[in-house]
C-alpha cells in the first residue's frame, strides 16, 4: 500500500543560483510541483540575496547541515564536493536528496534513475538518489526500448556536446570568441584548453589511465547501471562543439535479435518522453537548436547498420536539451515519482530491502 506523502511538503534547491539550479526552479514552477514551501540554498557568495519565484521573493540561504532540518526533498546541483559533504547530512535529517553531481552515481546503495526508464529503483533509496550525467540520460530511453524488444549486445556512441554543460562561463566564452572572430580579433580561451568557437574538442572532463575521458567513461558505467545490464559493451567518444544548448549523439547499436529501422522507429515513438523526427527527404531530423527548451528526447536518422550481420545493427541520432532532460527536468521528475508513490522516506523505513550492488529486482 503506498503511503500518503507527508504534508506540508518542503522542497529545496541546493545550488539555486547556478545554471542548472535556475532551470530546476523553472521546471518546478512550470510543472506546478506540489510543494508547500520552496527553499533556495547556495554558497556564502549568494546567501542573503533574493530570487523571485512565481512572483514571490525568496531569500537564498547558506547550505549548511542544519539548513536541511524540516526539508522533505532537496534537489542538489552545487558540484560534487558540496554533494559529498552535505547529501549525507541532509539524509541523516530525514530529507531525500536528488543529486545532479557525479558524487554518488556509482555507489551501489544509491539508485541512479532516468524517470521513464528505471523509476522502480527509487523504491530502495536510503536518502540519496543520483541523477545521471546528461550524455547518458538522453541515450537511455531509446536504448531501453531496444533492450526490451531485441536485447542489447554493444553500443558505440559519439557525442556532440553543448557548452552550457560547462556552465554560464562557457556560454560567455563562446559568445566572446564568435564576436572576436567576426571583428577579426584574436580568440581567447580560458574555460577550455583550446578555443571552442569554430572548433570541436575531443576532450570533456579529465583523461583517465585507460585513455578515455571521465565523461566518456560515465556513459559506459552509468548506462550499465541504469539499464541493469552490468556486462553491456559500451564505447564512447565525447566531443565539445560550439553549440550553446542541447547535446547530440550518433549512436550505433548491435542488438541480440534482428530488428528493422521501421520497427525501431515504432518502438522509439512508443517510448514515454521520446519523439521521432525522421524524414530526411524533407530535411527533418533532430537538431540541437530545436530541442533547446524541451523536456523531450528527439530521435532520427534511424537506419540499419549494414556493417553488423543478420540485421542486428542500427544507427541513429539522439538530441536533447542537456540542462532540462539532461539535468533539471529528470531530477524534478524523480521528485514527482517520490511524491506520487509515497517514497519520500528511506526504503528501509518503508520495509524495502536495499540491495548492495544494484536493484533488488
Ligand atoms: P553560489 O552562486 O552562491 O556560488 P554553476 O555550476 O552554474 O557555477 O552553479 C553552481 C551552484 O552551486 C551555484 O548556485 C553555487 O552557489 C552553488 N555552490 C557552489 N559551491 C557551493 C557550496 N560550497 N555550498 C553550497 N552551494 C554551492
Amino acid at each position: 500500500m503506498p503511503e500518503t506523502s507527508p504534508k506540508p511538503l518542503v522542497v529545496a534547491v541546493v545550488g539555486a543560483t547556478g545554471a542548472v539550479g535556475r532551470t530546476m526552479i523553472q521546471v518546478l514552477t512550470e510543472k506546478r510541483f506540489p510543494y508547500t514551501e520552496l527553499r533556495l540554498l547556495a554558497s556564502a557568495r549568494s546567501a542573503g540575496t533574493t530570487m523571485t519565484v512565481a512572483g514571490r521573493d525568496i531569500t537564498v540561504e547558506l547550505a549548511t547541515p542544519e539548513a536541511f532540518e524540516g526539508i522533505d526533498i532537496a534537489i542538489f546541483s552545487a558540484g560534487g564536493g558540496t554533494s559529498r559533504e552535505l547529501a549525507p547530512e541532509a539524509a541523516r535529517r530525514g530529507c531525500v536528496v536528488v543529486d545532479n553531481s557525479s558524487a554518488w552515481r556509482m555507489d551501489p546503495d544509491v539508485p541512479l534513475v532516468v524517470s521513464q526508464v528505471n523509476p522502480d529503483d527509487l523504491a530502495w533509496h536510503e536518502g540519496i538518489i543520483a541523477n545521471p550525467n546528461c550524455s547518458t540520460m538522453q541515450l537511455m530511453p531509446p536504448l531501453m526500448a531496444l533492450r526490451d524488444e531485441v536485447g542489447l549486445e554493444r553500443i558505440v556512441v559519439d557525442t556532440y556536446q553543448a557548452v552550457a554543460g560547462t556552465g554560464q562561463k562557457a556560454i560567455v566564452e563562446l559568445e566572446a570568441q564568435v564576436k572576436a572572430h567576426a571583428e577579426g580579433r584574436v580568440k581567447v580561451a580560458s574555460v577550455y584548453p583550446h578555443v571552442i568557437g569554430f572548433n570541436a574538442l575531443p576532450h570533456i572532463d579529465v583523461f583517465l589511465d585507460n585513455g578515455y575521458t571521465k565523461e566518456e567513461w560515465k556513459v559506459v558505467t552509468e548506462s550499465r547501471k541504469i539499464l541493469h545490464l552490468p556486462e553491456l559493451r559500451v564505447s564512447c567518444t565525447a566531443v565539445r562543439v560550439p553549440v550553446f544548448v542541447s547535446h547530440s549523439e550518433a549512436v550505433h547499436v548491435e542488438t541480440r535479435d534482428p530488428i528493422t529501422a521501421e520497427r525501431a522507429r515504432e518502438l522509439f515513438a512508443a517510448t514515454p518522453g521520446v519523439v521521432v523526427q525522421d524524414d530526411p527527404a524533407n530535411n527533418l531530423y533532430p537538431l540541437a537548436m530545436d530541442a533547446a527548451g524541451s523536456d523531450l528526447v528527439f530521435v532520427g536518422r534511424v537506419r540499419q547498420d549494414p556493417s553488423i550481420p543478420d540485421d542486428r545493427g542500427l544507427a541513429f541520432w539522439v538530441v536533447s536539451d542537456n540542462l532540462r532532460k539532461g539535468a533539471a527536468s529528470n531530477a524534478v521528475e524523480i521528485a514527482e515519482v517520490l511524491v506520487e508513490r509515497g517514497w519520500i522516506r528511506k526504503g528501509s523505513e518503508r520495509g524495502v530491502a536495499t540491495a548492495s550492488g544494484g536493484s533488488p529486482a
